[in-house]
C-alpha cells in the first residue's frame, strides 16, 4: 500500500478517498481557470497537472518517481533513464495529430509517477490536442477495454490508439461537459467509479 497523507492504512477506504479528493481537483482544475495556465506539451506541465490532483493525498504528488515500476508485462521507463527520457519528449513535436500521438505514448512509457499517471496523462493529452489542433478527445466515445489494449500495444505500434483518439475528436473544446465526462471517464478507465463529477 502506498503511503499517504490521510492516515488510513484500509486499502478500500484509501482507494475511495483517493478518487472522491482527487476527482474534485480535477473538477476545480477546470472551474477555476487554472487549466488555462498550464504549461502545455512539457513535463513541467503534466508534473503541475499530477499535483494539482495528489498533493493533498500523496507526498510524491507533482515528483519524478524513484521506483521502477510495471503494469502486466511491460515495465516501464527504468529510473536510471527516466530523467533523459522526460528531457526528450519535451523537445518532441506536437503539430500533426501523429507527432501528438507519438509524444503521448512517450508519456505514458515514461510513466513518470509513482502512481495517477493514466489520469493525469489524458488531461496533458487533451491539453496539446486544444492548444494545436483546436480539438479534444470525447472519451465518452473510447470503449475502455479498445482503450486499454490499444495502449497496450502501443509500445509497439501506435497506429491502434491513434486510430480510437482520431475518431473520438471533438471541435467542442470549451464544453464544460465534455471535461466533466472525460474525466469521470477516465477515471472509469482506472477501475474509479464510485463518484461521479456531478457529485463532488
Ligand atoms: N501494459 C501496459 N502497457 C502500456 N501502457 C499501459 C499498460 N497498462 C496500462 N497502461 C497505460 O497506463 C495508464 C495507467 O495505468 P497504471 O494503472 O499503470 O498507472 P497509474 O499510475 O496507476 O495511473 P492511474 O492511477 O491514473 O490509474 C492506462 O490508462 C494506460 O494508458
Ligand atoms: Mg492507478
Amino acid at each position: 500500500m502506498l503511503n499517504n497523507k490521510l492516515g488510513t492504512t484500509n486499502l478500500v477506504e484509501l482507494a475511495k478517498a483517493e478518487e472522491r479528493i482527487s476527482k474534485a481537483n480535477a473538477k476545480r482544475l477546470y472551474d477555476s481557470g487554472d487549466i488555462n495556465n498550464l504549461e502545455i506539451g512539457t513535463y513541467k506541465g503534466l508534473a503541475d497537472i499530477h499535483n494539482y490532483l495528489f498533493a493533498d493525498i500523496y507526498d510524491f504528488a507533482g515528483k519524478t518517481r524513484t521506483v521502477n515500476i510495471s503494469n502486466g508485462n511491460f515495465r516501464f521507463a527504468p529510473v536510471m533513464y527516466l530523467e533523459v527520457s522526460l528531457n526528450h519528449i519535451d523537445s518532441m513535436p506536437q503539430s500533426a495529430i501523429e507527432e501528438i500521438v507519438a509524444k503521448y505514448v512517450e508519456m505514458n512509457i515514461a510513466h513518470p509517477f509513482r502512481e495517477g499517471n493514466g489520469r493525469s496523462t489524458r488531461i496533458w493529452l487533451d491539453l496539446i490536442l486544444k492548444k494545436e489542433l483546436g480539438k479534444v478527445v470525447d472519451w465518452n466515445l473510447i470503449d475502455k477495454d479498445n482503450y486499454l489494449s490499444a495502449m497496450e500495444r502501443s509500445p509497439v505500434n501506435d497506429l491502434e490508439i491513434r486510430y480510437l483518439i482520431n475518431n473520438a475528436l471533438t471541435t467542442s473544446i470549451d464544453d464544460r461537459e465534455v471535461y466533466m465526462k472525460g474525466i469521470d471517464v477516465s477515471y472509469y478507465y482506472e477501475g474509479c467509479t464510485e463518484y461521479t463529477t456531478d457529485d463532488l
